[in-house]
C-alpha cells in the first residue's frame, strides 16, 4: 500500500493519552499520521521532538482539510463541541471515553456520524484487551453456569480529573466491561459517592448495577486509595473467574468452584440446600497484546470495510445513560435510579 492510499489520521489533544495514540498510529503501516492539534505548547514541543514527521496544525480547519479520519483525546467536557466539528466535515471519528457527558449530545453525535456516513467508534479501551475477550469467552461458555454476579475494583491515588469525577473517568470502563462480558444492559442502579480529598466533585464511589435476570454488578472506583487495583471478578453457578489487568502472567484465573442450590428430595416445603462443586484452579495463556493497538487496528478495519465498530455509539451512549443514573443516584442518597431506556430518551 503506497503512502497516497493510506488513511490520514490526525491527533486532537495530545496529553497523557493523546501521546499514546501518536505513537501507535505512528506504529501502524496501514494509516499516515499527518499531525495534530493541541493548544499546549510544551506539549506540542514534545511530541514533534518524538514524531518530527507530522505537522502541529494551529486551527481545526486545516487539519480536517488534510485528514481522513480523527482520534479525539481532549478532556471529556469538550468531547461533544470537537467531535461535532469533525464530523460536521465529514471525517471519520475515534472519540476517547466518555463519548460525551450529556444523552442528548452522545444521541446527536451517532445520528450525525450516520447522516455523514462517517465511522463512529469510542475508545472503550479494555473491550481490546485480550484479558477481557477471554474473560468474556469464559463466561459464556456451558462450563461456567449461570452468571450470578460481578465485582469489579478500580482504585490508585489519581491522577484526579478537573472536568469529571472518578465515576465519569473510572467506573465507566467496569461498566464497559460489565455490559460486553454479560451481553446485556443495567435497567437500575443505585451508588454511593463521597469526596475525602477536598475535590468539588467524587473522588470515591460504590455502585450496584442491577441485570436482568438477577445478575448484580458491584463496582468500587477511587482516587483516595494508594492501592492500585485493576481487577473484574465474575461470579457464577461453576466457576469464579478473576481478571487482574496489573497480573501480565496470570490475567486470568478460572475457579473451578461454585454453588448452586438444588431442591432436597423429600422436601414438600419448597426449602432448597446448596450443591457445593470443587476443583481446579486454571490460568489459561493470554497472548500479549497492546489494547490501544488493537482498538487502533480495529478503527481502520471499520472504516477501510464500512463496519460497524464494537465500541461504538450505540454501546457508548447506553453507558451514558447508566453514568447519568449512577449521578442521579448519588445526588438522592444512593437511591435506586432506573436507567432510561432508548426509547425513552427518543421520545423526550
Ligand atoms: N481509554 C482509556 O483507557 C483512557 C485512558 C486515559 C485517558 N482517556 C481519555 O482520554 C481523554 C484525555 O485524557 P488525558 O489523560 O490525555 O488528559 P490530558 O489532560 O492529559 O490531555 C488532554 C489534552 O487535550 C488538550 N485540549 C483541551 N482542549 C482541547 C481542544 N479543544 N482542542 C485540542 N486540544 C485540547 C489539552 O491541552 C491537553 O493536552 C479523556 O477523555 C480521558 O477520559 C482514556
Amino acid at each position: 500500500m503506497d503512502s497516497s492510499q493510506k488513511l490520514k489520521i490526525g491527533v486532537i489533544g495530545c496529553g497523557h493519552w493523546g501521546m499514546n495514540y501518536l505513537r501507535v498510529f505512528s506504529e501502524i503501516r496501514e494509516s499516515q499520521l499527518i499531525g495534530l492539534l493541541e493548544p499546549d505548547a510544551p506539549r506540542v514541543a514534545m511530541a514533534l521532538e518524538r514524531f518530527p514527521a507530522i505537522r502541529a496544525y494551529r486551527e481545526m480547519g486545516a487539519l480536517l482539510a488534510e485528514a481522513d479520519a480523527v482520534v479525539v483525546a481532549t478532556p471529556a467536557a469538550t468531547h461533544y463541541a470537537v467531535a461535532c466539528q469533525v464530523l460536521e466535515a465529514g471525517k471519520h471519528l475515534l472519540v476517547e471515553k466518555p463519548i460525551t457527558l450529556e444523552v442528548g449530545e452522545a444521541e446527536a453525535l451517532v445520528a450525525l456520524a450516520q447522516a455523514r456516513k462517517c465511522v463512529l467508534m469510542v475508545g472503550h479501551t479494555f473491550l481490546f484487551n485480550a484479558g477481557v475477550t477471554a474473560l468474556k469467552h469464559y463466561v459464556e461458555s456451558a462450563e461456567f453456569g449461570k452468571a450470578y454476579y460481578i465485582h469489579a475494583t478500580r482504585t490508585n491515588l489519581g491522577p484526579i480529573r478537573k472536568d469529571v469525577n472518578a465515576v465519569w473517568d473510572l467506573a465507566t470502563h467496569d461498566i464497559s466491561i460489565a455490559n460486553f462480558v454479560l451481553g446485556d444492559e443495567p435497567v437500575s442502579v443505585s451508588a454511593v459517592g463521597a469526596r475525602f480529598l477536598g475535590n468539588a466533585r467524587e473522588d470515591v464511589a460504590f455502585i450496584t448495577l442491577h441485570y436482568p435476570n438477577n445478575v448484580l454488578c458491584n463496582i468500587h472506583v477511587s482516587w483516595a486509595d494508594p492501592n492500585k487495583v485493576r481487577r473484574v471478578t465474575v461470579v457464577g453457578s461453576n466457576q469464579r473467574i478473576v481478571f487482574d489487568d496489573l497480573d501480565s502472567l496470570e490475567p486470568i484465573r478460572i475457579f473451578e468452584k461454585g454453588v448452586v442450590p438444588v431442591q432436597a428430595e423429600v422436601d414438600s416445603f419448597g426449602e432448597f440446600k446448596l450443591l457445593m462443586r470443587d476443583g481446579a484452579i486454571r490460568s489459561p495463556k493470554i497472548e500479549a497484546s497492546e489494547p490501544l493497538k488493537n482498538l487502533c487496528a480495529h478503527f481502520l478495519k471499520c472504516v477501510a470495510l464500512g463496519q460497524t465498530p464494537l465500541t461504538d455509539g450505540r454501546h457508548a451512549v447506553g453507558i451514558i445513560r447508566i453514568l447519568k443514573a449512577i449521578e442521579r443516584s448519588i445526588q438522592n442518597g444512593s437511591a435506586a435510579e432506573p436507567v432510561e431506556s432508548p426509547a425513552a430518551s427518543h421520545a423526550r
